[in-house]
C-alpha cells in the first residue's frame, strides 16, 4: 500500500442538502473533482482517504487518525480566514499538506490585503479603494471607470456586466448592492480595459515555473466586457480559451511567477492578469487555492493545453509538497 493521503474538500452537494444557496455553494468542488483528486492519486500508487470538510476533520484528528500528507482543497464557508483553517488545523497537528500556509491563504482571500503586497513587491495592480459601509462611498477619488467586487469570494460571484462603473451614481449603487448582499466589503479599483490572461502556475519559491498562460477571449455571445459568474458557468458555450506566448504575454506570466514568488505561495495555482490602458499586464488576483477540476477548471484547463495531464498536474503537487515536508 502506498502513502495514506487524506483529501479536504468542501462538497457543494452537502452546503445545498444544509439549505445553502446556489450562489453561496458556488464556489464549492463537484463530486467529480474529488473523483479526479482521488483517481489520480490512486493511479500514482497513493492510497487516497477522503475526509471533507474541516468540521469532518476534526473529529478524525481527534479520534487519532493521522495521514502521511493531507491533499487540500477546502476552501471553507465562515470568516476570511476560511481557506486558512484545514491548514492551521493541520499545522497544529504536524501533518504535512499540499498548497499554501495559512497567512498566505488568508491574504489571497482577502483582495484588498493581498493588492497592498503586491503593490509593497512593486508589481502593477490597479489603484483601489476599500469600502466598508455606505459612508466610505463618498470618499473614493479615483478616476472612471470603475470596477466593483466583493473583496473575498472567487468564482465571478457578485460579478457582472454592471460591475464596470461609468459614475458615481453607478458607484453608489453598486457597492450598497454588493455590500447588502455579500455582507463583506467592496473592492472599488480602476478598470482595466485590455487582454484577460490567465497563468498556471506549478511548483514553490525558485522551483516555481508557469505552465501556461491562457487568454480568456469572451464570444459576441457572452456577458460583454468581464469574465463574470455567468460566463463562468456557461464557459463551454460562451468563452474561448487559448494559450498565448507573444511578448505580451510572456509578461503578463514573468509578473504572475514574481507575484507567486514574492507571496509564498506553493505547489500549484493561478494569478490573473489584464492589461491597463497603457498595456501593461495588472494583477487582479491570485488563486493558491485554483479549482481542480479535470475539465472544467481553469488550471488543468492550461495544463492540458500545455501538454501536461491531470495525472502528472497532481503528482507535481504532491511531489512538491512531500519535499517540503521531508525539508
Ligand atoms: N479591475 C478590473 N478591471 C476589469 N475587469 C476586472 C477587474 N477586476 C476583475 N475584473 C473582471 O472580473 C473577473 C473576475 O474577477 P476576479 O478574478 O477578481 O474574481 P474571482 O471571482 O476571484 O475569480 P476566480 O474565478 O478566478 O476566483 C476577471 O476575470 C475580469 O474579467
Ligand atoms: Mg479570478
Amino acid at each position: 500500500m502506498g502513502k495514506k493521503i487524506g483529501i479536504t474538500f468542501d462538497l457543494r452537494s452537502y452546503y445545498l442538502s444544509q439549505g445553502y444557496s446556489e450562489v453561496e455553494t458556488a464556489e464549492f468542488d463537484r463530486e467529480s473533482t474529488i473523483d479526479g483528486i482521488a483517481g489520480a492519486l490512486a493511479e500514482l500508487g497513493y492510497t487516497p482517504e477522503r475526509i471533507g470538510a474541516v468540521t469532518q476533520l476534526v473529529p478524525r484528528l481527534a479520534a487519532g487518525e493521522r495521514w502521511e500528507l493531507v491533499f487540500n482543497i477546502a476552501e471553507g464557508m465562515h470568516g476570511f480566514g476560511r481557506e486558512s483553517q484545514v491548514p492551521a488545523v493541520l499545522d497544529a497537528y504536524r501533518i504535512p499538506y499540499t498548497f499554501s500556509d495559512p497567512v498566505v491563504l488568508g491574504i489571497s482571500l482577502h483582495k484588498g490585503w493581498a493588492k497592498r503586497v503586491i503593490r509593497d513587491l512593486g508589481l502593477p495592480t490597479p489603484d483601489f479603494a476599500v469600502v466598508e459601509s455606505p459612508a466610505d462611498i463618498a470618499a473614493v477619488r479615483l478616476p472612471y471607470p470603475l470596477f466593483a467586487k466583493p473583496i473575498a469570494e472567487g468564482t465571478g460571484k457578485g460579478i457582472t456586466a454592471a460591475s464596470k462603473l461609468g459614475g458615481p451614481a453607478e458607484l453608489e449603487s453598486r457597492c450598497r448592492e454588493l455590500l447588502e448582499r455579500f455582507r463583506q466589503p467592496v473592492l472599488v479599483e480602476r478598470f482595466l480595459p485590455g487582454r484577460e490572461y490567465t497563468v498556471g502556475i506549478i511548483g514553490t519559491g525558485n522551483e516555481a515555473r508557469a505552465v501556461g498562460t491562457m487568454e480568456v477571449l469572451l464570444r459576441r455571445e457572452a456577458e460583454a466586457g468581464v469574465y463574470s459568474y455567468a460566463n463562468k458557468e456557461n464557459s463551454e458555450e460562451l468563452v474561448d480559451y487559448r494559450l498565448a506566448a507573444d511578448a505580451q504575454a510572456r509578461r503578463a506570466q514573468d509578473t504572475a511567477l514574481a507575484v507567486w514568488r514574492g507571496l509564498g505561495c506553493r505547489d500549484a495555482g493561478r494569478v490573473d492578469l489584464r492589461d491597463d490602458e497603457h498595456g501593461v499586464p495588472n494583477v487582479m488576483e491570485l488563486n493558491p487555492l485554483a479549482g481542480l477540476h479535470p475539465e472544467h477548471s481553469d488550471l488543468p484547463i492550461i495544463c492540458t493545453l500545455a501538454g501536461v495531464s491531470y495525472r502528472e498536474l497532481i503528482r507535481r503537487i504532491v511531489d512538491s509538497a512531500l519535499l517540503r515536508a521531508r525539508g
